[in-house]
């Protein structure tokens, strides 16, 4: 059999695709496309799903129904070793015994015919120099540091210039600052390489920083796919707005609904008016909803204060204040509302003021902040 030609829209595309282990349903039903040269993440809790969707692009899992398409085409029944595609495991799975530079080379090794020697060598440094490890390639593995220990996964899959390279939660393993920067090399990798970057992360943050496209899964399923702007401006339900970023919800009930704007009842009494999201199914009046009002669209003024604007307002109680530098994070006690948590940039108007735990103030936003999110 001839091998496939992949070179030509070499994107990825699920239609339909399940897999049952059993009668555990992994992945159920999903549709996705992704575009050549794209990153593009999975995001979920654990047992979503995310590990079984990587599998199946990569071949070690076939699906239960449905087809999954590399470059326009069936891969469905094409073993791992035949596909386009390279995985980093979240263990990284380096040979102990080998050297940095014969771990890299292992790729080019296994090929048939084998490339010459002298060719092996000179992608192994190109490799290194791509991943910023110039000069490590007689290191022993077992001598590196964790981000250098990833940094070789990396080497090792991207050697055979796969046209999608998969991330199994590449980072988990790092500490918090070696992550951030990984976050940014991995970015400027992806672009320099050019090729697809499927990527699978329980960590919102490390999927909205590295992204184009983000997928969010609960259960099997795709709740909502899009950029991290879409997923954060119009999530389309609570569960979504809650996966990234900060919120706040307040439960109620519609009481009035249009096209433009949703008034919701809140279980403490005072109507809360907002828009509704983009894309999701419109509520109706009587449905049951939650209001979802981000910390940082939140003012925060003293409890006296005759110019303070705001839509709604309410009184509380600092509670508590974290210090992040750039932003203060009060949580407010709330008569009614409950604690409520709110995001005061330094810059602000309201903060040329801080406010202390036990300070009584007032907090409101406008209307145009909120969302409506029908409540799952
Ligand atoms: N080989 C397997 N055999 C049986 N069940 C599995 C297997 N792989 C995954 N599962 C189950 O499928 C579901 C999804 O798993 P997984 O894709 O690993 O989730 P995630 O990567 O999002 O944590 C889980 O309920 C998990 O227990
Ligand atoms: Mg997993």
């Amino acid at each position: 059999m001839a091998e496939q030609d992949y070179s030509e829209s070499p994107d990825i595309r699920f239609v339909g695709v399940s897999k049952w282990f059993g009668d555990v349903v992994a992945v159920d039903k999903i549709d996705i496309s992704v575009e050549r040269g794209a990153f593009f993440s999975f995001l979920g809790p654990s047992g979503c799903g995310k590990t079984t969707s990587l599998r199946l692009i990569a071949g070690f899992e076939q699906p239960t129904e449905g087809d999954v398409f590399i470059g326009g085409t069936s891969v469905v029944g094409v073993p791992s070793h035949k596909r386009p595609v390279n995985m980093v495991f979240q263990d990284y799975a380096l040979f102990p015994h080998m050297n940095v530079a014969d771990n890299i080379a292992y790729g080019l090794r296994q090929r048939k015919p084998k490339p010459p020697k002298q060719e092996i060598g000179n992608k192994v440094d190109e490799t290194l120099e791509m991943v910023r490890l110039s000069g490590f390639g007689k290191r022993r593995v077992w001598e590196l540091s964790g981000g250098q220990q990833q940094r070789v996964a990396l080497a090792r899959a991207l050697i055979n210039h796969p046209t999608v390279l998969l991330l199994d939660e590449p980072l988990a393993a790092l500490d918090r600052k070696l992550r951030r920067e990984m976050q940014m090399e991995l970015q400027t990798l992806q672009r320099d390489v050019g090729i697809t970057f499927i990527l699978v992360t329980h960590d919102q943050e490390e999927a909205l920083s590295m992204s184009d496209r983000i997928c969010i899964m609960r259960e099997g399923q795709i709740i909502q796919a899009g950029s991290p702007r879409e997923l954060y401006d119009e999530p389309i339900n609570r569960y979504v707005a809650d996966f990234v970023g900060k919120t706040n919800f307040f439960n109620g009930e519609v009481v009035e609904a249009n096209n433009s704007s949703l008034s919701v009842k809140s279980e403490s009494g005072p109507v809360l008016v907002g828009a509704p999201s983009k894309g999701a199914p419109l509520l109706k009046k009587g449905s049951s909803a939650c209001v979802a009002v981000r910390p940082e669209m939140i003012s925060i003024s003293a409890a006296v204060d005759p110019d303070h604007q705001a839509d709604i307002n309410i009184t509380g109680q600092v509670k508590n204040r974290i210090f992040l530098g750039e932003h203060s994070e009060y949580l407010i006690a709330t008569e009614g509302f409950g604690d409520v948590l709110v995001l005061s940039p330094k810059t602000s108007e309201s903060n040329r003021r801080l406010f202390a735990p036990g300070d009584q103030v007032s907090i409101g936003w406008m209307s145009e902040a909120v969302l409506v999110l029908e409540d799952t």
